[in-house]
């Protein structure tokens, strides 16, 4: 039977099977989270005592809702507005719009940073940065004004982040098998190779090993806070590419016969491997930092983030025998892991917009990509743009995605009654079976554990504001991205489909017998 495709509409694009898709998953995971949000967001949530938080995070809502997505993505074969359609109506097709709209906003502040990892891997060959790493970064290459908000431009910055878009719209329009899968299958191992070299040259340093025991050494008082809780939540939803689409549409692109849960293991296992791995390479490296400075790794300022990254690590490397080596494969891995990650980024939006205008991959590459290219240049590359991407990633993350998970669960889960047809079709072709155990993390608890999270996340947004930013400019660069995505969510709904989204059957062998078949239930 091949009732599967749509009517009229093109055939969907696929991996070349499952080893292909297994390292594109595991490309679009390993990002900027592992190497520059993760070691920064454990230590000041706790160290090693927020591996707790983490794990449960990863075991109860980060792994199911990773196989949550692999379902809905593969059972209703589409990009996140079209199969969450499928699933769950109009509603569904806004939440899927509603997490595209996520991907708008981070693809085009995450090719910066990748562009300003190119810079810095250029900049190692010469120890650029000098003994002002700091001062440096935000004074002669980002040229950071005191105003939080300019137009004017900084033209060091404009040719690395247009040549990052370029590299990216060519491999996306080359399509999924021949472009985006080769390129994960080419960079990952280079990726795992370069981070090893970093790593293990970073824990034979003197003064190395104190700084990993500073990263293990547990607060457990921390774990009373609800902010560590939300801390970890976030970390893992971003760093393992869930609820925001990108698994969805990765695994539209799967074969019919595909065993779902098993890869979803190897790529949670790998992704969370990798981000230990950073911490551990991190830490050495500041514990090396520390025991040179005489001081202790807690009194090392810019532990996070783009201070980390581009600040604090270019300082240590300075202070690094071999230094050059040593900021070449840093800088090369976050550029490996990075573009990997934007890839999926970006295919969650050209995926959305083929399927619903019916436009071919190379028009909505170069028309909707070239347009998120010339955004990308004209919010990051100015005077302003560190403040502007530290807000929209502060609120994309911390409320974006973990809105897009509650509702999207709720909504599949709880008004569409999905669970026991998404789980059979987990379990139907797959060596690791699901059943009521997942349906419960992903059905009840995680929305529950979730919602009440994003509670305490908009409180506290609204009355303690984020950072030292005036409320002005986070009302309109935080609160005004969020309204943003919403309206954007609204008015692609609203548009016509260019083929009937509704022309469809699940692939017989994965659907349960007395089971609705998506088109009555979407009747
Ligand atoms: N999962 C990607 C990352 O960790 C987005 O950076």
């Amino acid at each position: 039977m091949s009732s599967a495709k749509v009517t009229g509409a093109p055939k969907r694009e696929q991996w070349t099977g499952q080893f292909g898709f297994i390292f594109a998953a595991i490309g679009s995971a390993v990002g900027l989270g592992n190497i520059w949000r993760f070691p920064g967001v454990a230590f000041e949530n706790g160290g090693g005592a927020f591996l707790i938080p983490y794990f449960v995070a990863l075991l109860t809502a980060g792994i199911p809702i990773l196989l949550f997505d692999y379902a809905v993505g593969h059972r209703f074969r589409g990009s996140a507005p079209l199969a969450l359609r499928r699933a769950a109506g109009k509603g569904g097709e806004t939440i899927g719009w509603f997490q595209v709209m996520i991907n708008v906003f981070i693809a085009t502040y995450y090719a910066v940073v990748v562009a300003w990892a190119v810079s810095y891997f250029v900049f190692s060959f010469d120890l650029k940065w000098g003994d002002d790493a700091a001062g440096y970064f935000v004074g002669e290459y980002l040229q950071t004004s005191e105003a939080p908000f300019t137009m004017d431009f900084v033209p060091a910055l404009l040719i690395p982040v247009a040549a990052i878009w370029a590299v990216v719209l060519i491999v996306q329009a080359t399509g999924v098998a021949k472009g985006i899968e080769k390129m994960n299958v080419v960079f990952l191992p280079l990726l795992v190779v370069t981070f090893l070299a970093l790593v293990i040259g970073a824990i034979t340093l003197p003064g190395a090993l104190d700084g990993v025991s500073a990263f293990f050494t547990p607060d457990f008082a921390a774990l009373a806070q609800p902010k560590v809780w939300i801390a970890a939540y976030g970390q893992v939803f971003f760093s393992l590419s869930v609820a925001f689409g990108i698994m969805v549409t990765y695994s539209s692109y799967r074969k019919r016969r595909s065993n779902l849960s098993s890869p979803g293991l190897v790529v949670a296992f790998a992704n969370s491997s990798f981000e230990l791995l950073a911490g551990v390479g991190v830490f050495a490296a500041l514990g090396f930092f520390a025991a040179q400075q005489g001081i202790g790794v807690n009194e090392i300022d810019g532990i996070s983030g783009v201070s980390l990254a581009f600040m604090t690590f270019p300082a240590i490397v300075a202070e690094m025998p071999m230094s050059q080596l040593f900021g070449v494969l840093f800088f090369g891995s976050i550029f490996l892991a990075g573009i990997t990650s934007l890839i999926s980024v970006l295919e969650v939006i050209i995926a959305a917009v083929m399927d619903k205008f019916g436009l071919s991959r190379r028009q909505a590459v170069w028309g909707v990509g070239g347009l998120l290219a010339m955004i990308s240049l004209a919010l990051y590359t100015t005077t302003s743009g560190l403040n502007t991407l530290d807000v929209i990633d502060n609120w994309v993350n911390n409320f974006g995605i973990v809105f897009a998970a509650v509702i999207s669960t709720i909504v599949v889960m709880w008004i569409y009654k999905r669970g026991p047809e998404l789980s059979h079709h987990i379990s139907a072709l797959s060596t690791f079976k699901v059943g009521r155990v997942w349906r419960f993390f992903v059905g009840i608890l995680s929305p529950l554990v979730i919602g009440f999270m994003l509670v305490q996340v908009v409180v506290s947004l609204t009355r303690d504001g984020y950072g030292t930013y005036p409320s002005w400019y986070t009302n309109l660069f935080g609160w005004g991205c969020v309204a943003i995505m919403v309206l954007a969510a609204l008015i692609f709904t609203s548009i016509p489909w260019k083929y009937d989204p509704n022309k469809f059957v699940p692939y017989p062998e994965f659907t349960p017998e007395k089971q609705p078949t998506v088109e009555k239930s979407n009747a």
